[in-house]
């Protein structure tokens, strides 16, 4: 009987457990999700106004900024990281994250939205719990500008892109696809 008790206990706990999560994601979400549209509106500003070579600081500078300024307001640990990245320094992704990307892939390949796509997770770190939260961010038209076919690209940016960024590996995507997660560390 005394083998059960824990099992019993842990069951009994699952519901609080979801319910956590839930009301963690919630206020993350709350928090953080609003820098996104931010940054996608800049960068359709700036390529517009200043052509795409010009464009290159929203996605350097003010969306760094911006999810730094998050990161002071809350905080927590909130990145943009990457399976195919074009700051390695900023955007490598760590073991969690890697396996997060891994499977948004999957499960846009079996026709989840990735407008949508999310992951809430509460692990441990170090013997402490950490909540866990990613959002894909999906590939689209203006990002295309800087992250699509190289063959395509300016060549004022592609010279740009280059002499910044010798180890590029974030270009070949496709509309519809993933290039990246903003992700978030919460410790609690
Ligand atoms: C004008 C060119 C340009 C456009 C357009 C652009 N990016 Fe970027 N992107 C960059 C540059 C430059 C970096 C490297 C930033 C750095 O140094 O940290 C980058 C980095 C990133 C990263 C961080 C991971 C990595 O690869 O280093 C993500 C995520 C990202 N871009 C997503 C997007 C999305 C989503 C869009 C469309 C909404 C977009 N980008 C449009 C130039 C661009």
């Amino acid at each position: 009987m005394k083998a059960f008790l824990p099992v019993a206990l842990l069951l009994a706990a699952l519901p609080a457990l979801a319910q956590d999560i839930a009301a963690l994601t919630a206020e993350t979400k709350k928090a953080v999700l609003p820098v996104v549209p931010k940054v996608v509106a800049a960068m359709q500003e700036a390529v517009a106004e200043k052509g795409v070579a010009g464009a290159i600081p929203v996605c350097k500078d003010q969306a760094p900024e911006l999810i730094k300024a998050k990161r002071q307001e809350t905080g927590w640990d909130i990145r943009r990281v990457s399976l195919k990245t074009r700051n390695a320094e900023r955007g490598t992704p760590d073991l969690w994250e890697v396996r997060q990307l891994a499977d948004f892939n999957i499960r846009a390949a079996n026709g989840e939205k990735i407008d949508t796509m999310e992951k809430s997770e509460i692990v441990s770190i170090d013997g402490k719990p950490v909540f866990r939260y990613m959002k894909a961010l999906p590939v689209g038209d203006v990002c295309l500008k800087c992250h699509g076919a190289v063959d395509g690209m300016d060549a004022g940016l592609k010279a740009k892109l280059a002499e910044s960024y010798p180890h590029d590996q974030a270009t070949g995507y496709s509309k519809g696809q993933i290039r990246g997660a903003l992700t978030v560390k919460r410790p609690l």
